[in-house]
């Protein structure tokens, strides 16, 4: 997919503001935003990770490294995006990661960072757009929650060692239940997408604080086998998917993209669920990757990857 800027003049674009665009969803997300002539501001901690990825050479892109934790840090990088824009009209809360644990193991501190960024980060965002979003009466915000985000999603809440997660991933749904509803004066749309298996660089590092009882190498590989037997949708086709969702008037509170991978037992769903029907390529892409599963690759680093990599 070319990013580079090839001048596509569209008199209805949009200004999108997407945290964590160095990864799969958001990357992808950013990069068919550009093709479409739309403007993107995207956020990254790390300014060098930025400026390796092509959506930098596009002068529709505004890069941000930005600390999502730090309330200062976010409102500076609104404002700068609607200093260069002139406004913004989309935002997607999108940047996140898991640790893998038990809740006895994971540390305090990675329990925080956790929240940090699926939770306390998104708020930071909302809370500094929400101003420029009321005074023009107009506005989309777009939270990524999960398919292991709890029974509010829909969805299993019983994933074993990715309680952080799952507990961030709930907090940012029901968080957005209830924006839906207060923002709707202001003709503000929310909409919580719960997001399934994605073929991303999504990471779960184990935590630092290993108990041996707990055998947590054995149950990441278990668990992470368990997710390979499944297929992981295209970045592209959620791109696809968010960016017809957003165009219509009449967006519902939640939007299912992607399977759960995770069937532990008869209670737990698998909720796949395509409602923009349009988009058929979204039940056509898993087939072809039906050959590609790669063997479970050994646990060397300590860190748990998900099965596919985008960036390599
Ligand atoms: N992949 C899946 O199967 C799946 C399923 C359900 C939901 N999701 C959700 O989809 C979203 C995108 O994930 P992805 O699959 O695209 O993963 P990814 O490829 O690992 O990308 C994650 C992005 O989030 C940013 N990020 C990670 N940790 C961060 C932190 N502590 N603070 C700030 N930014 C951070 C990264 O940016 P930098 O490192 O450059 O800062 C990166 O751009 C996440 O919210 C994830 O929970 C993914």
């Amino acid at each position: 997919m070319s990013t580079s800027n090839n001048n596509n003049n569209n008199n209805n674009y949009k200004v999108w503001f997407i945290t964590g665009v160095t990864g799969g969803s958001g990357s992808g997300l950013a990069s068919r935003l550009l093709e479409l002539g739309h403007k993107v501001a995207g956020t990254s901690r790390n300014k060098d990770k930025l400026n390796s990825t092509d959506l930098i050479k596009n002068n529709n892109f505004l890069g941000l490294q930005v600390d999502l934790a730090n309330e200062s840090n976010v409102k500076n990088s609104i404002e700068e995006t609607i200093k260069k824009f002139g406004r913004i009209d989309v935002i997607v809360n999108n940047a996140g990661q898991s640790i893998f644990g038990s809740v006895e193991e994971i540390t305090d501190k990675e329990q925080r960072l956790l929240m940090d960024v699926l939770y306390f980060g998104p708020c930071n965002v909302i809370r500094s757009v929400l101003p420029h979003f009321r005074e023009r009466k107009t506005g989309l915000i777009f939270n990524i929650s999960s398919v292991f985000g709890g029974s509010g999603c829909d969805s299993c809440s019983n994933v074993p060692f990715f309680s952080g997660y799952c507990a961030g991933k709930a907090a940012i749904h029901t968080m957005t239940e209830c924006l839906r509803e207060e923002v709707k004066p202001f003709d503000i749309k929310v909409c919580s997408i719960i997001l399934g298996y994605l073929k991303t660089s999504f990471s779960n590092p184990l935590t630092i604080n290993q108990i041996k009882d707990y055998n947590l190498k054995e149950k990441a590989n278990e668990i992470m086998k368990m997710f390979q037997r499944n297929n992981p949708e295209q970045p592209i086709n959620f791109a696809n998917f968010v960016i017809e969702n957003s165009k219509l008037s009449n967006l519902p509170p939640t939007i299912h993209f992607g399977k759960n991978p995770y069937h532990s037992n008869s209670n737990s769903q698998t909720k796949p669920s395509y409602p923009h029907q349009k988009l058929k390529a979204h039940q056509d892409a898993p087939k072809q990757f039906e050959k590609d599963i790669p063997d479970l690759p050994e646990l060397t680093d300590g860190n748990i990857h998900m099965p596919y990599i985008l960036h390599e």
